[in-house]
């Protein structure tokens, strides 16, 4: 994959419409800059062909801008509801000879328990940007059910995921043993919402999962402070995944 998107040290950006943005100028840089950053991380993973879905894609700009940098991928992006943006970002990719883009509605909770199906049966590359609360879980689930090469996830509201759905669901026990591993979990969560420390240790317990299914698992910090609060990231990268 390519990165022509963003200029943090003054490259070219790729052109996207300002629908794929938020409406004010300060978020709609935002995304711009974690868009950016994720696609510098998954530029070195991403091979020509790839079957990449973006769980949770919102107004699709990641989506979006995957699809523009690795036009020989296909990219699918699935959320709970459709966004306007959708049409207008499918159409714009095509008025640039790139027709590897789709959208679709989905719930990840169904998709992961086997209740609906996206489109793909299979993907390499599974990414999801500010996923809030036990999305992030389902999401790691469904890079496993994909039997995907590489998952990249960056967690959103912390406070809102689920000891229980990391603990019993994922089956990922973090070790603590002088109280209850619930309580413990749930207050690292609560702490995660506003400190990046915590958010690292919550990142390394979740990505235990990915450990358990053979993925080599990183977590680093993907966005400077100015850019989210919600910094960190998990990679979970199969044998020869770069
Ligand atoms: C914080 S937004 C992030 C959107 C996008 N990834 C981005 O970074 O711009 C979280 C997204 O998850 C979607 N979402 C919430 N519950 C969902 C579910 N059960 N299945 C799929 N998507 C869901 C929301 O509609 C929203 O677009």
């Amino acid at each position: 994959m390519e990165v022509k998107y963003r200029g943090p040290h003054g490259e070219e950006r790729l052109y996207l419409p300002r629908e794929a943005f938020p409406s004010s100028a300060r978020d709609a840089h935002r995304k711009r800059e974690q868009v950016g950053r994720l696609l510098e991380l998954l530029c070195t993973w991403v091979r020509p062909g790839d079957v990449i879905v973006d769980a949770g894609c919102g107004r699709g700009a990641l989506t979006a801008a995957m699809a523009l940098s690795c036009p020989s991928c296909e990219v699918l992006g699935f959320d709970v509801r459709e966004f306007k943006s959708w049409p207008v970002l499918e159409e714009y990719l095509e008025s640039v000879g790139v027709s590897n883009l789709r959208f679709e509605t989905w719930d990840l909770h169904e998709v992961v328990s086997g209740r609906v199906g996206i489109s793909v049966k299979r993907a390499d590359v599974v990414v999801g940007l500010h996923l809030c609360g036990t999305l992030t879980d389902r999401m790691l689930e469904l890079a496993r059910e994909l039997g995907a090469r590489v998952a990249l996830v960056v967690p959103c509201c912390y406070g809102r995921a689920s000891p229980r759905v990391i603990i019993d669901e994922l089956g990922v026990r973090p070790g603590v043993k002088e109280e209850s591993e619930y309580e413990w979990l749930k207050r690292e969560l609560k702490r995660a919402e506003d400190s990046v420390r915590h958010q690292l240790t919550v990142c390394r317990i979740r990505g235990k999962f990915l450990e358990k299914e053979g993925f080599k698992v990183k977590v680093g910090v993907a966005f400077p402070r100015e850019v989210s609060g919600r910094r960190v990231f998990i990679a979970g990268l199969r044998a020869g995944a770069g």
